[in-house]
């Protein structure tokens, strides 16, 4: 199935403007992903698909589109590093912080399959574990649906829960086959998981203590990053911290975070 430069310039221009995902130079991945989609569904030209979308922008077809064509790599314990971090000196001061509200808020803003989230649950559960009344539930939130519906069932093979501490695997997760493990529905139900496009408003009650915002900014270009820097900065707490990949940076001048060592920020005024 050919793909026009007029039909790659359609779908890269909507992409970009309904999502900031940034896919110009990313032609072979686009028809990659697409033709297979397309000849499954039946559709006999990206014409077609384009058309379809068109007529029904938040349609069945719109929302399989960023399903296919978002990039959803993640594992548990991804960057090892801000979960040390989180323990041992963000949560003292949210502990501190929040000691009257006992509310603590950490927003994974990329959750993708759930290890990002989950990893975030297992953490808290540690720390807060045996103290009274303290309310940990993560926001998690993502584009794509398809992921989504995954990280809500929490399912995952053996290889992939195989870098957990042992310790962690017997107390949050339930074997259900050799080859298949589910996390144990009340550290699923520590997660709150919801659709949400990062190029929205965030309408999210309360401030943040903590954003993981990790591999997610890669795709974006620098205005949309910065715009979007801007946004989370407004919805967190004075002295909140903000995580991004290690391979990430911000752009110091462009944004008002205060960097604390790499791929680590914080809201200082
Ligand atoms: C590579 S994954 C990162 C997962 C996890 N944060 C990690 O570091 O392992 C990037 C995720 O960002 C999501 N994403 C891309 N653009 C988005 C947008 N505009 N709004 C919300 N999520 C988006 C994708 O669907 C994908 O699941």
């Amino acid at each position: 199935m050919q793909l026009t430069d007029r039909e790659f310039n359609w779908i890269v221009s909507y992409v970009h403007g309904r999502y900031g995902i940034d896919l110009s130079q990313k032609r072979v991945l686009i028809s990659g992903r697409l033709e297979n989609y397309l000849l499954r569904n039946g559709y006999q030209s990206y014409s077609e698909y384009i058309a379809k979308i068109e007529q029904s922008p938040n349609g069945k077809e719109a929302v399989n589109m960023i399903n296919v064509l978002t990039t959803n790599h993640t594992f548990f314990m991804r960057e090892f590093i801000h979960f040390e971090y989180m323990q041992s000196t963000v949560l003292p001061w949210i502990k501190k912080q929040a000691a009257s509200s006992k509310d603590v808020r950490i927003w994974s803003a990329a959750a993708s399959t759930g290890e990002e989230p989950y990893t975030i649950a297992m953490v808290l559960k540690d720390y807060f574990g045996l103290e009274k009344g303290w309310d940990t539930q993560v926001l998690a939130t993502d584009i794509s649906t398809r992921v989504l519906q995954k990280a809500i069932e929490g399912r995952y093979l053996a290889e992939q829960i195989a870098t957990l501490p042992d310790r962690w695997k017997r107390m949050h997760f339930d074997k259900i086959t050799p080859e298949e493990f589910q996390i144990k529905k009340e550290l699923r139900k520590e997660v709150s998981f919801r659709q949400f496009n990062l190029m929205d408003d965030i309408k999210f009650k309360g401030l943040f203590h903590l954003v993981f915002l990790r591999n997610v900014m890669i795709y974006f270009n620098e205005k949309t990053k910065n715009e979007l820097l801007k946004r989370i900065y407004d919805h967190m707490e004075y002295g909140g911290y903000l995580f991004v990949g290690t391979t990430e940076s911000i752009d110091k001048s462009a944004t008002p975070f205060q960097y604390v060592q790499p791929s680590i920020y914080r809201k200082m005024r």
